[in-house]
């Protein structure tokens, strides 16, 4: 069964084509990362253009690429939600005329739901119960699933996402835009315990998380050092800080593994590439009684293979996405991966 992605929840437009939830035929993402550049950030009406611009272009190269007709597309997938509205809403309305001109079914995909699904596109099946860590530029959430059908959020970031804080400290450093892998360039040469940047609600007992007071910690730093000197202690901040935000989320991870007593790891979203995190990850959970599974880079930031995947997965099981599918930027998780 061949499955079409759509994914325009943020600034990448992405479509795949992927075979039985796993072989991924064709994989495109068009970045528009230039056109944000000169704001920092994500501009949300421009991101809409955008995807309106490159979803027809990259369906036609993802035809053209497979070799495929429409024909033996069996169905189409899309994210509906969370995300910006004005990017939902191009891909869902694509989405849904390309279901209605093909007459094949269209399935509605949670976006972080297809986050943590893309940890089981590389061979593992999905086992339960798990805890997963979904960090992206937009999100920061623990979510605990028992079972197939069962879960749910644990806790999430109060304000800034993680890897928004990435971006924003970057900035500070007058590092590129996105700020992550930049962060994480200049701190291979930096000492990551020069700085002690508070670890935001660490002691707090539960397993939300905050990063606005690391951000600002960096912003208070920097203004202490005269301006001829920042260049040199950017490599040791950017250090200190990318290593204050790891330790905070891989500690409430690991907790919530204890708590729900979950073995079975896995990471998703863009700051799942950061490498400190990555190696970090399996530290911690390098006991035989876990099983660590965070998505080859590619697979971590935004895609339409992951889309594909789990609406595959879900549509095996007999489970067809609401009949009625809109999209929705406050799309609430429910139950399992479903
Ligand atoms: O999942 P993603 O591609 O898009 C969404 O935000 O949904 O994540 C993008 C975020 C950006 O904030 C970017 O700075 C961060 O992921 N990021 C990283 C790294 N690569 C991307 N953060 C830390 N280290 C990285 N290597
Ligand atoms: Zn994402």
């Amino acid at each position: 069964m061949i499955v079409l992605g759509i994914e325009t929840s943020c600034d990448e437009t992405a479509v795949a084509l992927v075979a039985d939830g796993r072989k991924i035929l064709v994989n495109l993402i068009a970045s528009q990362v230039e056109i944000h550049r000169p704001f920092g950030g994500v501009v949300p009406e421009l991101a809409s253009r955008e995807h309106l611009r490159l979803l027809l272009p990259l369906l036609e190269e993802s035809l053209a690429k497979t070799n495929l007709s429409p024909s033996k597309i069996d169905a189409v997938a899309v994210t509906r939600g969370p995300g910006l509205i004005g990017a939902l809403l191009v891909g869902t309305s694509f989405a849904k005329a390309l279901a209605y001109a093909w007459q094949i079914p269209l399935i509605g995909v949670h976006h972080l739901k297809a986050h943590l699904y893309a940890s089981f596109m590389e061979g593992e099946s999905p086992a339960f119960p798990l805890v997963g860590l979904v960090v992206s530029g937009g999100h920061t959430a623990i979510i605990h699933l028992s079972s197939r059908e069962e879960g749910g959020i644990l806790g999430q970031t109060r304000d800034d996402a993680a890897g928004e804080a990435f971006d924003k400290v970057a900035s500070l450093l007058s590092l590129g835009y996105p700020g992550g892998p930049e962060i994480e360039k200049i701190s291979r040469k930096g000492d990551p315990r020069r700085y002690d940047f508070p670890r935001g609600m660490l002691k707090s007992g539960d397993l939300d998380f905050s990063f606005s007071g690391l951000k600002t910690a960096v912003r208070y730093l920097l203004q202490k050092i005269p301006e001829d000197e920042r260049g040199e202690r950017s490599a040791d901040i950017a250090a200190s800080f990318q290593t204050a935000v790891v330790e905070v989320l891989l500690f409430k991870l690991k907790r919530a593994s204890l708590l729900t007593g979950a073995r079975t790891i896995v990471l998703g979203g863009g700051v799942a590439r950061n490498q400190l995190l990555r190696e970090e990850a399996h530290r911690i959970f390098s006991s035989p009684c876990y099983r660590l599974l965070i998505p080859s880079p590619g697979l971590c930031s935004d895609n339409a293979a992951m889309i594909a995947g789990l609406a595959f997965w879900n549509l095996r099981a007999a489970r067809s996405g609401p009949v009625k599918m809109e999209a929705d930027p406050n799309l609430p998780w429910h139950g399992g991966l479903g």
